[in-house]
């Protein structure tokens, strides 16, 4: 599939999307969706893709939302669906079993910030500022954001987005945890590779399996999701990745996974 509406590049095994309608601060129109979709499916398809970054063109937004101007004349099925198609790529990124990270380099606003949510990790400029602003042009998040930002940040603070429609600047979502690290805007390229390099330095499957069991358990009881860990764990120890990784250890050099 040939991309208008995102770049796709390599940097040493880590697969970078860009979002890239910088005139439009990268808001999400359908047709970037489709897109963000399917690059995303081929990174997860990719063996030499070790962990993916989604930024976003242009040093003003990652994503400033939903394409507002196909909101015109829509009607109640219409944004029902187009809520639940967003909602599944969000869902494809979240569930891909390699790590994904946000370079979140401006405005991340309501489906930008659920995008933002989706991703495993957060790395942001000083310049990042987060919002759910559906509420003031009489909407709700459609792509995760009422459910994403309070399982993230708590009930109380995603609430005080929503209901305000503010937005938050990058110190205030590094201390709320919905940033994990910030930095000047123009090292946040070079941070958040290397926040994908450390992750590929463990076993890739490994990897797969604590972001399962994280995404999994997160919607568990505690004993549940223990049990699911348990499972999981079971699972690791009959790999070659295990055995590799002790033998590297107590062999004192470093180990060669292979993802299995
Ligand atoms: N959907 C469609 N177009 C958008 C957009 C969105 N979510 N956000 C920005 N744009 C467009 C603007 O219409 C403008 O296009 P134009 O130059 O053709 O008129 C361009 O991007 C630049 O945006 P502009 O508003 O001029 O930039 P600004 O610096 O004055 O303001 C924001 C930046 C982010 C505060 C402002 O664009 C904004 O509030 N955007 C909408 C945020 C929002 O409500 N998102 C939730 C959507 S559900």
């Amino acid at each position: 599939m040939g991309y208008e509406n995102v770049l796709v590049g390599d940097d040493h095994g880590v697969r970078w999307v860009t979002l890239n309608r910088p005139a439009k601060l990268n808001a999400l129109n359908r047709a970037l969706m489709a897109e963000l979709g399917d690059a995303v499916a081929a990174a997860g398809r990719d063996d030499a893709v070790r962990a993916v970054v989604l930024t976003g063109q242009g040093d003003k937004a990652f994503a400033a939302g939903a394409d507002i101007a196909e909101f015109v004349g829509l009607g109640a099925a219409d944004a029902r669906a187009m809520a639940r198609a967003g909602q599944a790529v969000f869902d494809a990124i979240a569930a891909l079993p390699k790590p994904v990270v946000a370079a979140v380099n401006g405005f991340a606003l309501g489906g930008g910030c659920e995008l933002a949510l989706a991703c495993h990790m957060r790395v942001v400029s000083t310049t990042a500022r987060f919002g759910q602003p559906e509420a003031k042009l009489g909407l709700i998040p459609g792509y995760g954001g009422t459910q994403r930002l309070a399982r993230l940040v708590g009930q109380g603070r995603a609430l005080e987005l929503l209901l305000t429609g503010a937005t938050v600047d990058a110190a205030t979502a590094l201390a709320w945890g919905l940033a994990n690290r910030m930095v000047e805007p123009a090292e946040l390229r070079a941070a958040a590779q290397k926040l994908a390099d450390e992750t590929g330095a463990v076993s890739p499957l490994a990897a797969a399996r604590c972001l399962e069991a994280v995404r999994i358990g997160l919607d568990l009881p505690l004993q549940l999701g223990l049990e699911v860990e348990a499972a999981l764990f079971g699972l690791c120890a009959a790999s070659e990745d295990m055995r590799e990784g002790t033998a590297a250890f107590l062999e004192k050099r470093p180990p060669r996974f292979v993802g299995r």
